[in-house]
């Protein structure tokens, strides 16, 4: 697991645009897996602005992103099927964008489609994530097994806690999600791992404390060859 260190989250945001950017450049056709939640906002801000001065191009690239509150409607101010819309997908000339179906009748069968979706574009490339407060990755909760393929999980208190702060509107948050397991994340060929604030100080501490703490999803990344971990001064702890 490589580490960088940046003095900020802009910093942070703009190692982790050079990241995607080079991927782009090197592979027109990447697949890239992609997250929501705060974190990847300025990323997601700098490929935009990336993209409209000409320095990168997503015309041959497709995305699949991590996960998707279940059930909830796509037109939904908190459905990450919007979220992607208004803050990347309008903005950039993707070839192809996927997240799982929050509207799909069969969970189920959505979850074998999306796995099999991303396996028929040759599995992800490059995989972008951040971290819960509790150390989970996508939906993937603290757990005693975990699910390698794309699955309806359950949120835990900790985690419709934290994004409570999004559904401000009075909307019911909804309580279940779709999220790709550890088999689909691990097939990716690199991971990049954003981490900002000091929020995320102790978990960050438990990631890196050299053990693989089960109850921790996130270290099961330390198992993964090509990962790469971009935070910020205050998540490093100082
Ligand atoms: P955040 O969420 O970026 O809003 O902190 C990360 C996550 O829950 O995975």
């Amino acid at each position: 697991m490589k580490k960088i260190v940046c003095d900020n989250y802009n910093e942070m945001s703009r190692v982790a645009a050079d990241i995607v950017a080079r991927q782009l450049k090197e592979k027109p056709g990447t697949v890239l897996g992609l997250a929501t939640g705060s974190t990847p906002l300025g990323l997601y801000a700098e490929l935009a602005r990336r993209y409209n001065a000409g320095e990168v191009d997503f015309a041959r690239a497709q995305s699949f992103n991590l996960d998707e509150y279940y059930p909830i409607k796509r037109s939904h101010p908190q459905s990450y099927y919007r979220y992607m819309h208004e803050n990347l997908f309008s903005k950039v000339n993707f070839a192809a964008t996927r997240l799982p179906n929050g509207e799909a009748d069969d969970p189920a069968n959505e979850c074998a489609a999306y796995d099999a979706g991303i396996e028929a574009a040759g599995g992800i490339d490059l995989q972008v994530l951040g971290i819960g407060m509790n150390g989970h990755i996508g939906f993937n909760e603290p757990a005693e097994a975990y699910s390698m393929s794309t699955y309806l999980v359950e949120l835990t208190e900790s985690t419709l806690d934290a994004n409570s702060r999004f559904f401000t509107g009075g909307e019911a948050q909804p309580t279940s999600a779709l999220t790709m397991g550890f088999g689909s994340i691990f097939s990716a060929k690199s991971i990049l791992l954003l981490i900002n604030g000091a929020g995320k100080a102790p978990i960050v501490k438990r990631l890196f404390e050299g053990k693989i703490h089960t109850d921790v999803p996130a270290c099961l990344l330390l198992l993964h060859p090509n990962v790469t971990v971009i935070l910020d001064k205050e998540a490093a702890g100082g």
